[in-house]
């Protein structure tokens, strides 16, 4: 089976980002069998405009959607805001969701987040799980990632400083990439 690619968004537009942080881990704690990348871009979309959603979408939308579409898999960490996914991830997911072709629908997905408070983005995450679902994602079900008091676990630098976090991590990858290709065994067959 070849590598899977997968696309890696981080709900935080924050230069210190904890969740930024937890992508960047995951691209070290790679169980192996896939390419992982970053997608930093997600401040540059405009405001979700349905009048702007045309057949030429703005071009940060367009190249969004294409990476997307690009990956086998995708992997998102999100912070909590006000118990819900930041403005950001919410507007990143309706642009993508309105894509022809439905992008998300089938598209494997495993979720992550990280807080300072003591819950860890529980909240965001069950909004998270519940929107993927209504968009067809195929999303993670364990393990669950929930990085409570992040900033006890994350270091300033950015490095993930807590072996059990990193365990959990790469265990969660694993299980995205079992998903993957099983659905992609699926499709082929
Ligand atoms: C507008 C706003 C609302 C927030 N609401 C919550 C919340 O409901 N629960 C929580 O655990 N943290 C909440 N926080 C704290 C964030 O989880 C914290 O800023 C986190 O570090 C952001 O993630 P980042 O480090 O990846 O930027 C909130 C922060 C902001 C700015």
């Amino acid at each position: 089976m070849r590598e899977l690619t997968v696309l890696a968004m981080s709900g935080s537009l924050r230069a210190g980002s904890h969740n930024t942080a937890l992508a960047r881990a995951a691209v070290k704690l790679n169980p192996g069998g896939l390419a992982i990348e970053i997608e930093r871009d997600l401040g540059g979309l405009p405001l979700y405009d349905q009048d702007l959603d045309t057949g030429a979408p703005p071009a940060p939308v367009a190249a969004l959607r294409a990476r997307i579409a690009a990956a086998d898999a995708l992997l998102i960490t999100t912070p909590e805001h006000n118990a819900s996914i930041p403005a950001a991830l919410k507007n990143a997911i309706d642009w993508i969701s309105t894509a022809p072709g439905g992008l998300l629908l089938g598209k494997p997905v495993a979720i992550a987040g990280a807080s300072p408070g003591p819950f860890g983005s529980v909240r965001a995450q069950l909004a998270l799980r519940q929107i993927l679902a209504s968009v067809g994602a195929e999303v993670v079900v364990k393990p669950e990632v929930v990085v409570f008091r992040c900033d006890t676990r994350i270091g300033d630098d950015g490095a993930l400083a807590d072996p059990y976090t990193a365990e959990l991590l790469r265990e969660l990858l694993g299980a995205l990439r079992h998903k993957a290709s099983q659905l992609l065994v699926d499709c082929t067959e």
